[in-house]
């Protein structure tokens, strides 16, 4: 793919301390933990503190990801910020990023692909590496969805959480790194899941705030089909577009949003659980922060080592979806 070899070479994740059980839930809507985990598999997931915003979690996530990397802010020539729920509508999270990490010589730019908004970036980002545009880019999905879920809605509130991951991405040898990208999209479908006020459409009113337009709306049912029909369709294009089977993945890491979504992806593509990176149990679905932040865990639990077939793929609002083949 491309000019020269581009992989990730280096990860980073931060989570805010703050737990939001599922017991904690059962005192605030009608729900309870059995029917959470059988139906999500989701037991906790954590929320930003009040002066913590997407651009603070960010933050704690790139500088590792950078430390990971062996280089300094200043290594940086562009940072990405796949978000849908951005410090303000502008300056864009990535400005703000770019000025708290002092990454002076980073072009900087949000992202917005909902839960596939990483991998967009990462194809995004690495074509830039492999055409001798840029050096270094970082990649960073980071989600505050606390500060638009509906805490009285439990359709929704229970699936989601707060989180950020990053990556940095650079040239690498010949035959590792990303081996192939699909990223795709199906607008017919954005009603299925939205945040409807806040924007040039239906600006903030009184009346949008009582209406409870800028939180998440979402037909959970039409967009669990979606995500079991794409997580499958979009791994086998992506495997097929790098030349290799399933046989070959020694690691998958999925969007984090359902365990059944996961387990439906498994059997798909005929892997058993032990090779997926599983961790929607502790975190929820934070949308594009979910699959950067299971890839930093795969590798501080040391489940991926170097030549290891990696299998990144996703799917979110919009609709959107992305996968990705790496050789590690
Ligand atoms: O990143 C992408 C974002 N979104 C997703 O990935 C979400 C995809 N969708 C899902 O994960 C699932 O559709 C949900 C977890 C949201 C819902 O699970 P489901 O198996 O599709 O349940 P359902 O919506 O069909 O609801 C089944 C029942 C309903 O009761 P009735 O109408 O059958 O009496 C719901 O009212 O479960 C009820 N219910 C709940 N009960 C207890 C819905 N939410 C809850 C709850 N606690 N929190």
């Amino acid at each position: 793919m491309g000019l020269h070899p581009v992989g990730i070479v280096g990860t980073g994740k931060y989570v805010p301390e703050r737990i939001l059980s599922n017991k904690d839930l059962e005192a605030m809507v009608e729900t309870n933990d059995e029917w959470i985990v059988t139906r999500t598999g989701i037991k906790e997931r954590r929320i930003a503190a009040a002066e913590e915003a997407t651009s603070d979690l960010a933050l704690h996530a790139s500088r590792l990801a950078i430390e990971a990397a062996g280089l300094t802010a200043e290594d940086i020539d562009l940072i990405i910020v796949a978000t849908v729920t951005p410090d303000t509508l502008f300056p864009s999270t990535a400005c703000l990023l770019q000025e708290k990490l002092g990454a002076k010589k980073a072009a900087a730019f949000d992202l917005s692909a909902a839960c596939s908004g990483f991998i967009y970036g990462l194809a995004t980002g690495s074509s830039m590496i492999s055409t001798g545009m840029y050096k270094h880019v970082l990649v960073v999905g980071a989600e505050t969805l606390s500060r638009i879920t509906d805490y009285t809605d439990r359709n929704t509130c229970i699936l989601f959480g707060d989180g950020a991951g990053a990556v940095v991405l650079g040239q690498v040898a010949e035959g590792r790194g990303f081996q192939s990208f699909e990223i795709g999209a199906d607008g017919s479908g954005g009603d299925l899941l939205k945040v409807s006020g806040g924007g040039s459409r239906l600006p903030a009113t009184a009346e949008s705030v009582e209406q409870k337009q800028h939180y998440i709306h979402m037909a959970g049912n039409d967009v669990f089909k979606f995500a079991v029909r794409i997580m499958g369709s979009a791994a086998e294009e992506a495997l097929l577009k790098a030349g290799i089977t399933k046989d070959d993945i020694d690691l998958l890491v999925p969007h984090q949003a359902n365990i059944r979504i996961i387990q439906s992806a498994l059997n798909r593509l005929s892997l058993s659980e032990d090779k997926a990176m599983i961790n929607l149990n502790n975190y929820g679905n934070m949308s594009a922060a979910s699959i950067p932040v299971a890839l930093a865990e795969a590798v501080e639990q040391n489940r991926v080592k170097e030549g290891d077939c990696v299998l990144l793929v996703g799917f979110g609002g919009g609709l959107t979806w992305g996968a990705s083949v790496l050789t590690w």
